[in-house]
C-alpha cells in the first residue's frame, strides 16, 4: 500500500510558527512519527513538502496510478486553491484532508474548504495525532478494498 503525505504552505514552519496554535514540533519530527506508524502498519508512506500550488500539484499528478491514498494538509490554500482540489479530482485517489487546528474555531475564512466535500473525509483540530488518524484510516479504507 503507498500512501502520499503532502504538507502545503508554511507547514515546513512547525515548531516554529505559532507555536499555540501549532504545537511545538517540527514537520520532521511529526513526519519520522508517521513514518515509525507506517512501517508497522506496512505503508509506504512517501512525504512531500511545498510552499508552492504548482509543485503540489505537480506531486498530486505524479501520484497518478503510482498511490493508492493521499494525506493532505494543504495549509492556506484549502481555503483558496480550486486548482489543488482539481488536481485531486483528476488523479482520482482517495484523499483525506487534515487540519493540525481546528479550523472552525478559527477565523470564518478559514471555515470554508475547496478539499472537503471532495475528500474521503477530513480530520481537524487533533492536532498532530490527526495525521496518525488518517494513515490507520487509510489503511482500513484500503483493506476493505482489496478484502
Ligand atoms: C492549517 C489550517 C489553515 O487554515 C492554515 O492556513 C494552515 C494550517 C492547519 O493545519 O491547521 O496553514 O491547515
Amino acid at each position: 500500500l503507498k500512501v502520499l503525505l503532502i504538507n502545503g504552505p508554511n507547514l515546513n514552519m512547525l515548531g516554529k510558527r505559532e507555536p499555540e496554535v501549532y504545537g511545538s514540533r517540527s514537520l520532521q519530527d511529526i513526519v519520522e512519527t508517521l513514518q515509525v506508524r507506517a512501517d508497522e502498519l506496512n505503508i509506504a508512506m512517501s512525504h512531500v513538502q511545498s510552499n508552492a500550488e504548482h509543485a503540489l500539484i505537480d506531486a498530486i499528478h505524479n501520484a497518478y496510478q503510482k498511490v493508492d491514498f493521499i494525506i493532505i494538509n494543504p495549509g492556506a490554500f484549502t481555503h483558496t486553491s480550486i486548482a489543488l482540489r482539481d488536481a485531486l479530482l483528476s488523479v482520482s485517489i482517495p484523499f483525506i484532508e487534515v487540519h493540525l487546528s481546528n479550523v472552525h474555531a478559527r477565523e470564518p475564512f478559514r471555515h470554508h474548504s475547496y478539499l472537503s466535500d471532495v475528500a474521503l473525509g477530513v480530520i481537524c483540530g487533533m492536532g498532530e495525532q490527526g495525521y496518525g488518524f488518517a494513515l490507520s484510516a487509510a489503511q482500513q479504507h484500503l483493506s476493505k478494498k482489496t478484502n
